[in-house]
């Protein structure tokens, strides 16, 4: 018997080093591999758990984060869940601010954890389950009124470098160990556009030759350059139509992309019955637009995926009938 040496002193070290998996049954009959990363295995059931994690570190190291002192931020429900781990275990008292339009399973999840969670209304005319930026936009303005009368720090996912530093330092190499290095394209949903930064610049760093695309729901691709007519999407984490995302290096960015609402869930739910990967909307995009990569101009070609969060945060949801 040898003794073990993995016991962790807190959940926080279970954050990350996900699995990598290859999609051939997805992928069958087609030439070329998609490996998605399953990141609905960290602790929160999100890749957000990183940068909740790299946001709180880096923010103690810098002395920006006194013991004790109330961490803010606006979620989707995935940033928040992971900032309610973090937070909860290392003492920060926590505030999540969500839009209602967002599905409740999240603020349950963050109310269990610890968090407060703040609920803000949508805009007039908006619908539950379609978070568009105007929605986001009033989350924004709640977040801020709360860090001002709290004096606390803002978790600020938007600009702070430590949501570009989770992937650049984790998930991107992460992504280059698993596969031997043998990748030649990333595509991602962006919300943040954090983990598209962070694991483009990792690629690009270890082979200029990786390209990396970036992905938009279909009516809302504002990064791409073109006039919003769907806000209100279903793929909810991300597509806020931003025309600008701070985090974001345009030279790293080879292409855009476009997956509409119902192929996203079409490929998420084929994830479910074809891969055993119970995903959410945003996997379901990224997988559907690595599978039109393979058909078109990647033909014969390793595509690279997140698998952002979990099945089981849309229970609520028309994405599983
Ligand atoms: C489910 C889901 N997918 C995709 C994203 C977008 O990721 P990023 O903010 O790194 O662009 C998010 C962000 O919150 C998310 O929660």
């Amino acid at each position: 018997m040898s003794f073990s040496d993995s016991l962790l002193p807190s959940v926080i070290e279970t954050i990350g080093d996900t699995p990598l998996v290859e999609l051939s049954r997805l992928t069958a009959g087609l030439d070329g591999r998609i490996l998605a990363k399953l990141e609905f295995l960290n602790p929160g059931y999100s890749k957000k758990d990183r940068i909740a994690r790299q946001i709180i570190e880096d923010a103690e190291a810098e002395g920006k984060l006194r013991p004790g002192q109330t961490v803010v931020e606006l979620t989707s429900g995935n940033t928040g869940t992971g900032l309610a781990i973090v937070c909860g275990v290392k003492g920060y008292p926590f505030v999540a601010v969500m839009s209602r339009g967002n599905s409740m399973e999240r603020a349950r999840m963050m109310s269990a954890l610890g968090a407060e969670v703040v609920l803000v209304d949508q805009l007039p005319g908006s619908t539950s389950g379609h978070v568009s930026g105007g929605d986001l936009a009033l989350v924004d303005q709640a977040a801020q009124r709360i860090v001002a009368e709290r004096g606390a720090f803002r978790a600020d996912q938007f600009h702070l470098a430590g949501n570009f530093r989770a992937h650049y330092l984790h998930t991107g190499p992460e992504f280059l160990r698993q596969s031997g290095g043998k990748i030649d394209a990333f595509c991602d949903f962006a919300g943040t556009g954090g983990s598209f930064a962070g694991c483009a610049a990792a690629f690009k760093e270890f082979n200029p030759a990786i390209r990396c695309y970036l992905i938009e729901p279909e009516g809302a691709a504002a990064l791409a350059g073109e006039a919003v007519t769907n806000p209100n999407h279903r793929i909810q984490g991300g597509g806020y139509s931003m025309a600008d995302l701070p985090l974001l290096r345009p030279e790293h960015i080879d292409g855009y992309l476009k997956v509409g609402d119902d192929e996203a869930v079409q490929v998420t739910r084929r994830l479910a019955l074809e891969e055993g990967i119970f995903a959410g909307f945003s996997s379901g995009a990224n997988a559907a637009a690595a599978l039109r990569l393979l058909r078109t101009e990647l033909r014969g070609k390793t595509i690279a995926v997140m698998m952002c969060d979990s099945g089981l945060k849309y229970l609520s949801t028309d994405l599983w009938e």
